[in-house]
């Protein structure tokens, strides 16, 4: 369905009448009133401006990183071991495109187009999750985010899935199903390489070293320096911090990963039998915001395709638009 903003419609621009929320406190009792009882917010109601720019920020970045995220392991389709590897490859490859267009069309309900997304993208203004600005250099590195990236983003889509705001958590609970079958496979590979011969177990255990860093960043920073939980719990747009997801993750993932006499890098990883809370070593975040701010290994090849898409994508668009005002022709 062609539905959002991208080729045919105009922007929806009904967010300048709500600019003065302190002005507006009645309605912002009842907005808030309407989450604390579990209702959802869609696009035609009252908000406020600052969870309409919340939300635009964080289903953007998400859209984004659908995107972004099909990269690395589209560049493994065509060298993906065996027939049935390289088919459940491009299926889940293009499923990531679609959860894209889908969050994009979230996106574009609270009033920003497809294309200032697009622009900020490129531009280095909207960020994508970190754990894509890392190259996939084997097999094993697109088993490891098939299994465990995807799984983190389970977590956290899950969760999210829970939320406020109507059109985005309708969007993830599709893209829930789907990711559910990517890890399928993604564990599926996990296990044959983690019962395979000694060097595809290297393969993999060095895979693992590489990817633990960025993946235990993929919640984000700490909740004690993390700049928007506070507010966007409060308006349940998250439904779990930072930190609760990161060990919600470990709870799950990492007796999975011993299972199979694989190790991961951190030798403070232990689960607290006390407090039921996972013990690590905190992450480099001074690196995280670097990355994250465009300076890791691949931000710049990442943003040169996307761009060379865009570029060569644009008489798709045109086309498409001139076509979109043709009338229709009379069946038979
Ligand atoms: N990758 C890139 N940037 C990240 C990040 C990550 N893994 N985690 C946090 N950040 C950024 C935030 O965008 C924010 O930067 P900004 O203020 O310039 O936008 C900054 O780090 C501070 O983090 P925090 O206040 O904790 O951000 P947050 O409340 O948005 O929480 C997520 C971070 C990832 C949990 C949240 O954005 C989220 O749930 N996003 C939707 C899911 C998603 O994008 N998944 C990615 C791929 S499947």
């Amino acid at each position: 369905m062609y539905g959002g903003g991208y080729i045919f419609d105009e922007p929806d621009r009904r967010q300048a009448a709500e600019e003065n929320d302190h002005d507006q406190p009645a309605r912002l009792g009842e907005f808030e009133a309407k989450i604390a009882a579990g209702e959802k917010i869609e696009p035609g109601d009252w908000m406020p401006s600052e969870y309409r720019r919340q939300l635009i920020r964080l289903i953007e970045q998400h859209a984004h990183s659908e995107v972004v995220g099909a990269l690395p392991e589209g560049t493994w389709i065509t060298r993906a071991p065996g027939f049935r590897r390289k088919m459940a490859l491009i299926a889940k490859v293009q499923d990531e495109i679609g959860h894209g267009q889908l969050l994009y069309h979230a996106a574009e309900t609270l009033g920003k187009t497809r294309q200032e997304m697009t622009a900020d993208l490129l531009s280095g203004k909207s960020k994508y999750s970190n754990v894509f600005n890392y190259p996939a250099e084997t097999w094993a590195d697109v088993t490891v985010i098939g299994f465990l990236i995807d799984a983190a983003a389970i977590v956290n889509q899950l969760a999210n899935s829970k939320g406020s705001y109507g059109p985005y958590c309708r969007a993830l609970e599709r893209i829930c199903y789907e990711e559910s079958f990517h890890l399928k496979q993604g564990q599926d590979a996990f296990v044959e390489l983690a019962s395979g011969t000694p060097m595809q177990r290297g393969m993999l255990q060095d895979a693992l070293n590489r990817w633990w860093p960025p993946i235990m960043q993929f919640f984000g920073p700490p909740d004690k320096i993390s700049a928007h939980s506070a507010r966007l719990m409060q308006w349940k747009v998250k439904m779990a911090s930072n930190d609760e997801m990161r060990n919600q993750f470990l709870d799950t993932y990492v007796p999975k990963v011993f299972e199979l006499g694989m190790t991961l890098p951190d030798p403070l990883l232990a689960k607290d039998p006390v407090t039921g809370r996972w013990k690590y070593t905190e992450p480099d975040w001074n690196l995280f915001f670097r990355v994250i701010g465009g300076d890791g290994p691949c931000n710049r090849e990442r943003i040169a395709v996307r761009s060379w898409a865009e570029e060569h994508g644009a008489w798709v668009r045109k086309a498409l638009k001139v076509t979109s005002g043709m009338p229709s022709l009379p069946i038979a």
